[in-house]
């Protein structure tokens, strides 16, 4: 892996303002309160390390999509009080993230002090990583940490602008997170296994065309894997299926075949007639789905063999749940593959990475997401990451 500078190489940083990158899109309720703080504990041992090494640690961050204007129920000003709650520490707040508002917000602050300054978006130069909006956000810092590799599959002023502008390090949660991920497919333990589950295949065509080339085994569950199954001849009946990416699925296979990647495909499945919790459901063999029937899990031969590649494996890439894990008892498959990771990662033997959407609340809903290697909050980026894309804001950390 190209090397970054990190926190341990900042020592005292008495006097010195700190741009910090983080991640605060978290998700809000109605009433606009936080209702899943992971990210921001995430970031919290970056902040107080260099809150304690004396820095006047001052947070930029993106909150929802405001398109290069304020929206009053995208202000950071929202998270503020969760932030505070998470550190246990003061955190003040700044009406904007450049020009007078920030700088004597800045000018205020003493050695140790925090600051969230306002949603880096509400200016049309974050996205656009315009120069002189990078520069504006440069004035208020002597040295640039990034610590939000959930936001580093974009190329903005926040994300990598600043990084050429400022010395720049990674922060604790963007090192653990490069670490993983080359543990992970980078200069991973062999054999690989990738499981990749979800509902669409036209979502993750990129994704699947790279893991072929690097995993050894590549499993394929959710309403995905019914395509790859429609494209083999087999029929789905009523499951979702995107028929029209047949082809798509039979290259895939043929590229894995090619590399000597095995495509694992559910043998069973377990099928239903109406998507609720508790619908009546039976398991059938895959090729016995009945015409009106849909597959909303996979069944448990698929699961022993998912398994079995799990306790060869040295490696895990999940990204994904097997079945329609939100709505029992459909989520079985997802929670028995999830428990065997986690015990085999326990005992030492297997390194296992997750991450991307569905995958952290399928983890959760397990109960074993503080079992695994590494469990990524990034959702984009931790995508793009498997697609084999160069993400910006890391780049820019390697130069
Ligand atoms: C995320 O929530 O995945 C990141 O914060 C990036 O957000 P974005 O997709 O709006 O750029």
């Amino acid at each position: 892996m190209a090397s970054f500078k990190t926190l341990d190489d900042l020592s005292d940083l008495s006097g010195k303002r700190v741009l910090v990158r983080v991640d605060l899109n978290v998700p809000v309720n109605a009433e606009g309160k936080v209702t899943d703080k992971t990210r921001i504990e995430r970031v919290a041992p970056t902040i107080l390390e260099l809150s304690k090494k004396g820095a006047k640690v001052i947070l930029l961050a993106h909150f929802g999509r405001p398109k290069g204007a304020p929206v009053a129920d995208m202000s950071l000003a929202l998270i503020a009080p969760a932030v505070e709650e998470v550190l246990g520490a003061k955190v003040a707040t700044s009406a904007d993230c450049i020009g007078e508002a920030a700088a004597s917000a800045v000018a205020a602050m003493k050695d140790g002090d925090i600051l969230l300054l306002e949603n880096t978006r509400f200016h049309k130069g974050e996205e656009k990583n315009d120069p002189e909006f990078t520069k504006a956000l440069a004035a208020n810092g002597d040295i640039f940490v990034n610590d939000a590799f959930s936001a580093a599959h974009r190329a903005h002023a926040s994300t990598e602008g600043l990084a050429h502008l400022l010395p720049a390090y990674a922060g604790r949660t963007m090192q653990a997170e490069l670490e993983a991920l080359e543990k992970g497919l980078g200069q991973p333990a062999r054999p690989v296994v990738a499981i990749v589950g979800g509902a669409k295949v036209s979502t993750k065509i990129d994704l699947l065309m790279n893991l072929v080339k690097k995993v050894d085994a590549l499993v394929i569950g959710g309403g995905m894997a019914n395509t790859f199954l429609a494209a083999r001849g087999t029929n789905v009946g009523k499951s979702l299926c995107e028929h029209d990416l047949a082809a798509t699925a039979k290259q895939i296979m043929v590229e894995a075949a090619g590399a000597g990647c095995a495509i694992v495909l559910p043998v069973d499945g377990v099928i239903a007639r109406e998507f609720k919790a508790g619908a009546e459901n039976e398991v059938v063999d895959i090729e016995a789905i009945p015409a009106d029937a849909m597959v909303l899990d996979v069944g448990p031969k698929s699961i022993e063999a998912v398994n079995d590649w799990i306790s060869k494996a040295e490696t895990l890439v999940w990204n994904g749940p097997l079945g329609a894990f939100e709505i029992a008892p459909f989520d079985t498959a997802t929670v028995a593959v999830a428990k065997h990771a986690a015990e085999e990662t326990k005992a030492g033997k297997l390194v296992s990475v997750a991450g991307g959407g569905d995958t952290v609340s399928a983890l959760n809903h397990a109960g074993v997401a503080d079992d695994f290697t590494y469990i990524s909050t990034a959702g984009g980026a931790f995508l793009e990451w498997m697609e084999g894309k160069e993400l910006p804001g890391v780049t820019v950390l390697q130069r």
